[in-house]
C-alpha cells in the first residue's frame, strides 16, 4: 500500500477534471475503489473518469441500480456498495469478474467490498472539508479570507467547496504504477488547480 498522490480540489469541476486526468492512466481490467462521505464528490470523480474512457451517455449515480456499465473506448463498469450490506451480495456483482472480461470498474463506497475486489486496486478517498489547507498549498501565499473561490459559496448548501483526494495504490499493478499517479498530483497541484 503507497500514498501515490494528494492534491486539492475546489470545485466541482475540478473534481472531474481530476477524474478526467485519472482516467486517462487507467487500462482495461483496473479497478479504482472510490471512497468517501455522502457528497463528497464520488459520483462526479466517476464522470470525469468516464469522460477520459470515452464514455458518451451520462454517467449518473448507481447507488439504485448497484452497477452500470457503460461503453466507451474502455467500458466503465460504476458500481455503488452504500446499499448492501453483505459481502456476499457484493461479492454476486462480479466485479472482479467484469474487469476481467474488459473495462475499468469504479466502485462507490467500494472501501466495504474490498474483500471481494481482490488484491489489486487504487484506492481513492475524498476528504471533505479539507484538512488545514496550510500544509496542504505551502506555494499558495494568499491569505485566506483573500481566495477568489471564496467568493463562490465555500462551506455554504449547494456551494462549491475544497475537497482533498488522496490515492492509493495497493498491490503490484498499481504500486509499479505509482511514479504515475504521483507525476498527475504534481501536474495538478503546480498548474491546473490554480487555473
Ligand atoms: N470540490 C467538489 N468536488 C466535488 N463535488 C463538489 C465539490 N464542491 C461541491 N460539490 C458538490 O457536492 C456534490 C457531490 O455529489 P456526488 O453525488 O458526486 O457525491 P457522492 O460522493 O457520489 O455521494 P454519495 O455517497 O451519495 O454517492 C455535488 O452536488 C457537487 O456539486
Ligand atoms: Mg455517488
Amino acid at each position: 500500500m503507497t500514498l501515490a498522490g494528494e492534491v486539492i480540489v475546489r470545485s466541482t469541476s475540478d473534481t472531474r477534471s481530476f477524474g478526467a486526468g485519472l482516467g486517462s492512466l487507467l487500462r482495461s481490467g483496473d479497478i479504482v475503489v472510490l471512497s468517501g462521505d455522502l457528497g463528497a464528490g464520488k459520483t462526479v470523480l466517476a464522470q470525469g473518469i468516464g469522460t477520459a474512457l470515452g464514455v458518451e451517455d451520462a454517467v449518473t449515480s448507481p447507488t439504485f441500480v448497484l452497477i452500470r456499465s457503460h461503453k466507451g473506448r474502455v467500458a466503465l463498469h460504476h458500481a455503488d456498495m452504500w446499499r448492501l450490506g453483505t459481502l456476499d451480495e457484493m461479492g454476486d456483482l462480479g466485479i472482479a469478474q467484469m474487469v476481467e472480461d474488459g473495462g475499468v470498474a469504479v466502485v462507490e463506497w467500494g472501501e466495504r467490498a474490498i474483500p471481494v475486489l481482490g488484491s489489486d486496486y487504487l484506492l481513492v478517498e475524498i476528504d471533505m472539508p479539507c484538512p488545514d489547507e496550510a500544509h496542504q498549498h505551502p506555494r499558495d501565499q494568499h491569505p485566506r479570507d483573500q481566495h477568489p473561490w471564496d467568493d463562490q459559496g465555500r462551506g455554504e448548501p449547494g456551494g462549491e467547496e475544497c475537497r482533498r483526494i488522496r490515492m492509493i495504490a495497493v498491490g503490484e499493478c498499481w504500486t509499479t504504477r505509482a511514479l504515475d499517479l504521483a507525476a498527475l498530483a504534481t501536474r495538478w497541484t503546480g498548474g491546473a488547480a490554480l487555473q
